[in-house]
């Protein structure tokens, strides 16, 4: 791979999330990203707000869309939105694992090739003891394991997973399976609220196939500057 491909493999593996309430908020970055990112995370707080206005608006820009809208529902439920978001032409959608088999394979039979579905294990705003308020014994990690281990099972071909969580995912579902990781600082950045970051090259030196980074690049007064600083560290945690 010569260094271009490398760059270009790169910017391909950086997901922006689009944490902004409007989507004069949300194009305007977009507009200000769109030569040096090609993938765009839209979540439930913008989704709410515009709907799927706002995805082809990202769409017609020339970028992917990852839809981060962790469904859980009844299986009938999930299979028909995942079917609709897949028409909306994104080519990533999350699930919650805790959902459960039925709803999981429902989602999976529901999905296209080009969609990308992923699993959500347990949120990090989750420890052991809320964890127990709803009725599961196991600590984050075992909970974590057990979801990623019955999605793999329904077949399903992504996680979304923090950076804390890659080698014990690797080591029990192999590499094939796509991980999605947030809680990722660059050195240079500021935390925010996330407590237990890693840097994008370690994330991508512990098996993240895709990183999301949202305020150390969106709340940059350079954004494009920050964006190709850190597509640079991923170039170089792949050498
Ligand atoms: O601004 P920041 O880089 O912290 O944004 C990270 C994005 O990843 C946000 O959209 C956030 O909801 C999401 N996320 C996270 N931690 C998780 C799961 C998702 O920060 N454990």
């Amino acid at each position: 791979m010569n260094s271009q491909d490398g760059v270009k493999n790169a910017r391909d593996r950086l997901i922006i999330a689009l944490d902004v309430p409007t989507a004069a908020e949300a194009v305007e970055l977009t507009n200000r990203l769109s030569g040096d990112i090609s993938f765009f995370k839209i979540g439930l707080q913008l989704y709410t707000a515009e709907g799927p206005a706002i995805v082809h608006r990202v769409l017609a820009s020339g970028a992917n869309v990852f839809l981060d809208l962790k469904l859980f529902d009844i299986p009938n439920t999930v299979s028909k939105a995942v079917a609709a978001a897949a028409g909306l032409g994104v080519s990533m959608l999350t699930i919650h694992l805790a959902g459960g088999r039925n709803m999981i394979e429902a989602a999976v039979a529901a999905c296209p090739p080009e969609l990308l579905l992923l699993g959500v294990t347990v949120l990090t705003s989750f420890d052991s003891e809320s964890l127990r308020e709803t009725g599961v014994q196991s600590d984050v990690e075992e909970q974590a394991l057990r979801l990623a281990g019955l999605g793999a099972d329904c077949g399903i071909r992504g996680l979304v997973a923090s950076p804390h969580e890659l080698v014990a995912l690797r080591s029990r579902l192999g590499g094939d399976i796509k991980i999605v990781t947030p809680g990722v600082r660059p050195a240079w950045s500021a935390a925010d609220d996330q407590k237990r970051f890693t840097t994008p090259m370690e994330a991508v030196q512990r098996g993240a196939d895709y990183l999301v980074i949202g305020r150390p690049i969106t709340a940059h007064p350079q954004p494009s500057e920050a964006a190709r600083k850190i597509v640079s560290e991923i170039a170089s945690a792949e050498r």
